[in-house]
């Protein structure tokens, strides 16, 4: 069932075309890498902040002003990762690093879910302020989860 899946994707008319073309992979790969750059850059810097570890005198609400710049570039690091991912579906699903980079991301989200879920919730009772315990360990699940996701997707093609 699954294997079905990744085999239609991998014979897919656009697999096939980034398959034949040379000219794909590495625009694809380069256009991944300026959008996870975004992502995590900005990220961290929200989980800094989340931390009480930067831009103190901001106050958390002006820091995530960022939010909506993550969402366009993760958006873009989906479809560039989705891209290169389907003409080798099989491959890459059976990779570790990628197996476990995927997990990570899964689980930065679920971070961020329980964040707005909890603690952000009473954001106007921090805003300006040090944040709370379970703000800063947030931030510290995802500046880690991020950190991991760059080395493991790194990692991919050194691994099996
Ligand atoms: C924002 C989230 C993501 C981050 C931080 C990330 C990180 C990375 C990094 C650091 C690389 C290595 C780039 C290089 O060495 O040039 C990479 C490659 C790659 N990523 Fe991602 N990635 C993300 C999302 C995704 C998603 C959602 C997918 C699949 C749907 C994906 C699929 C791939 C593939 C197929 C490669 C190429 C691996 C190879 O070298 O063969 N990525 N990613």
């Amino acid at each position: 069932m699954l294997q079905d899946l990744l085999t239609s994707l991998e014979d897919l008319p656009i697999s096939q075309e980034i398959t034949d073309n040379p000219i794909w992979f590495p625009l694809l790969e380069a256009t991944h890498v300026l959008s996870l750059g975004l992502v995590v850059g900005a990220v961290l810097f929200l989980d800094l902040r989340l931390m009480g570890l930067f831009a103190r005198s901001e106050s958390v609400t002006r820091a995530a002003r960022v939010i909506p710049l993550i969402w366009i570039a993760f958006a873009l690091a989906l479809i560039s990762g989705a891209l290169m991912f389907a003409p080798a579906a099989t491959r890459y699903l059976a990779n570790t690093a990628f197996q476990v980079k995927l997990g990570l991301i899964l689980l930065a989200g679920l971070n961020m879910l329980l964040l707005h879920q909890g603690a952000w919730r009473r954001l106007a009772d921090w805003d300006e302020g040090a944040p709370p315990i379970l703000a800063r360990i947030s931030g510290a699940i995802s500046l880690l989860a991020w950190i991991a996701v760059v080395i493991l997707g790194r990692l991919v093609p050194f691994t099996q």
